[in-house]
């Protein structure tokens, strides 16, 4: 049956499992095919045209899996794809940046909101066309920082090389008023706790993880495709295009996801 399969998510790396990590946490009951481009990642500086030829790779492979929701939790790959993956496919398709935008609508008191991004999502001025269609009285501070991702993918979430090179890069939008912080990659939310350092109390951290797993799952009540049956263990697939390592130290270390199994695939045809 439809309501039994399960919900398509992709990434250009590892980032995209904390949006795992809160759609387990919010639907216990689902299962989720994942896929990180690892082998590829990352995504922001690459030019918009190699972002949707990989990104329609990652959907193409999922399709055959037969998933009944695609998330796209990649903000560089929501920015390019996610129009037109909306149009073309008959599943509802939900990527990340509305969420986050929704999120630190709902924190700023100011009206003042920061987001930080690949050069990719950043260079799109996606967040800011998102966060001025729904509040025309926000003001917004984008700020590319390159240095995140491979920080991240070389598992440095925390120390003193990690903080110093978050430090500068954030540099520039904490000389701003921002009182919340958009962390638009999802790479980001593995450094929240340096960046929160970083930042000080007085700036709210927004991650769209949280924010996406209740829109995927009003999505799928709204379509009637919330599973509600008796499953009580699911199983989770999860695809690499390159090390399997990274994602299992991650999820041990950060997803509370044991005993995960990644299998290892080339989506280069
Ligand atoms: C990247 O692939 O460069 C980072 C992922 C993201 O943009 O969320």
């Amino acid at each position: 049956m439809f309501v039994e399969r399960p919900i398509g998510v992709i990434d250009s790396g590892v980032g995209g499992l904390t949006v795992v990590s809160e759609l387990i946490r919010q639907l216990p009951k689902e299962e989720i095919i994942y896929i990180g481009d690892t082998a590829r990642c990352p995504y922001g500086p690459r030019p918009e045209m190699e972002v949707r030829k990989f990104t329609w790779e990652m959907i193409d492979y999922l399709l055959l899996h037969e998933i009944k929701m695609l998330v796209i939790a990649c903000n560089t790959a929501t920015a390019v794809v996610l129009e037109e993956a909306k149009e073309k496919l008959s599943i509802p398709v939900i990527g990340v940046i509305h969420p986050g935008t929704i999120a630190a609508l709902k924190a700023t008191k100011s009206d003042h909101v920061g987001v930080i991004g690949t050069e990719g999502t950043i260079n799109s001025g996606a967040y800011y066309r998102e966060l001025t269609m729904i509040n025309t009285d926000v003001k917004v501070e984008s700020l590319a920082c390159p240095q995140l991702v491979p920080l991240v993918e070389r598992g440095m979430f925390s120390g003193s090389e990690a903080e110093a090179i978050i430090k500068q890069s954030l540099e520039p939008i904490l000389k701003t008023s921002i009182d919340s912080l958009i962390l638009g990659c999802t790479h980001y939310p593995l450094l929240a706790p340096v960046i929160q350092k970083i930042a000080g109390e007085s700036v709210e951290i927004i991650c769209s993880g949280d924010e996406t797993a209740r829109e995927v799952s009003a999505l799928l009540y709204h379509a009637n495709l919330l599973y509600t049956g008796e499953r009580p263990d699911p199983s989770h697939i999860f695809y690499s295009t390159g090390s399997q390592d990274m994602f299992q130290q991650i999820a041990r270390d950060w997803l509370s996801i044991k005993d995960i199994d990644v299998k290892r695939i080339n989506l280069q045809g």
